[in-house]
């Protein structure tokens, strides 16, 4: 069906008004948490937790690891939410119900928007554990979020992405996870589809192109976030090799465990980020 702005807007008026009676406070950061960065809600003080199930018009998460609320709270002593779990194209959804989230975030005057990720990695450097400051994306081959009737009251038709990551967020981030002593690395992450992982010979395509690690997330939402306004820090755990890059078969446990392990560096990481982060 063709996108319908009216009731699109609706649903997104009604999400924001049940967000704003779930936490008077407006939160300062939101945090999407990917694949197996769940437990990262778990460091945030005064939680109170809204399910998605409880919104009305919200889509529904079905990926295992992805529980499917939000979690308002104070990390580093400043206002944040964090999403567990997120909408993924492959699932089925809308390309606008994948933003939908971003789209309410935004309209409750959330300025900046951490996406975080489980990536396969194909740059150098790039090995199961590490994390990856993203510096851009390549996301020419999917559809975009902003496609249909143009959102005036977000953003404009023709969005300039030339910046789509905040530059010192993701300086800040960076010198942050080395600081820290965490292997993070920047790079480019390139969007895939999936939900099947990549053919090897996808990868090596992806690799002439300058990408550094893959994953099927993030480009959407950082697109719909540009669109209102918002900075965005995107941050990927690098969960295993991209295909063709390791003789073990991949699978979503694997990036689901090596997503729980490298948790905590990131928990560490953005914890620091949020609090050191200066105003939009
Ligand atoms: N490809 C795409 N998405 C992913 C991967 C991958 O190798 N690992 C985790 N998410």
């Amino acid at each position: 069906m063709d996108f319908d702005a009216a009731a699109y807007r609706e649903r997104i008026r009604l999400a924001a008004d049940a967000l704003r009676a779930a936490s008077p406070v407006v939160p300062e950061a939101a945090i999407v948490l990917g694949s197996g960065l769940g437990p990262l809600a778990d460091a945030i003080g005064e939680p109170s937790v809204l399910p998605y199930d409880r919104i009305p018009g919200f889509p529904k998460a079905t990926v295992p690891g992805h529980e499917g609320r939000f979690v308002f709270g104070r990390l580093a002593g400043r206002p944040v939410v964090a999403m567990q779990g997120r909408f993924h194209h492959y699932e089925g959804h809308d390309i606008h119900d994948v933003v939908l989230p971003v789209r309410v975030l935004s309209s409750i005057g959330v300025r900046t928007l951490v996406l975080t990720n489980a990536a396969g990695g194909m740059g150098p450097g790039m090995a199961p554990g590490c994390l990856m400051v993203i510096d851009d994306h390549i996301g020419l081959f999917a559809d975009s979020p902003l496609r249909g009737a143009n959102l005036d009251e977000f953003g404009p038709r023709f969005l300039d992405v030339t910046r789509a990551y905040d530059k010192n967020l993701a300086d800040l981030a960076y010198a942050v996870g080395q600081s820290l002593d965490l292997p993070v690395h920047r790079g480019i992450y390139a969007y895939c589809k999936g939900p099947q992982f990549e053919t090897p010979a996808e990868i090596r395509l992806l690799q002439a192109l300058g990408a550094s690690a893959a994953g099927m997330s993030t480009v959407p939402e950082a697109i719909a976030a540009r669109h209102g306004g918002m900075r965005v820090l995107g941050v990927s755990c690098i969960t295993n090799l991209a295909a063709g890059l390791s003789s073990k078969p991949l699978d979503h446990e694997e990036v689901l465990e090596v997503g729980r392990l490298a948790a905590d560096g990131m928990i560490r990481m953005l914890t620091a980020v949020i609090g050191r982060m200066g105003g939009a």
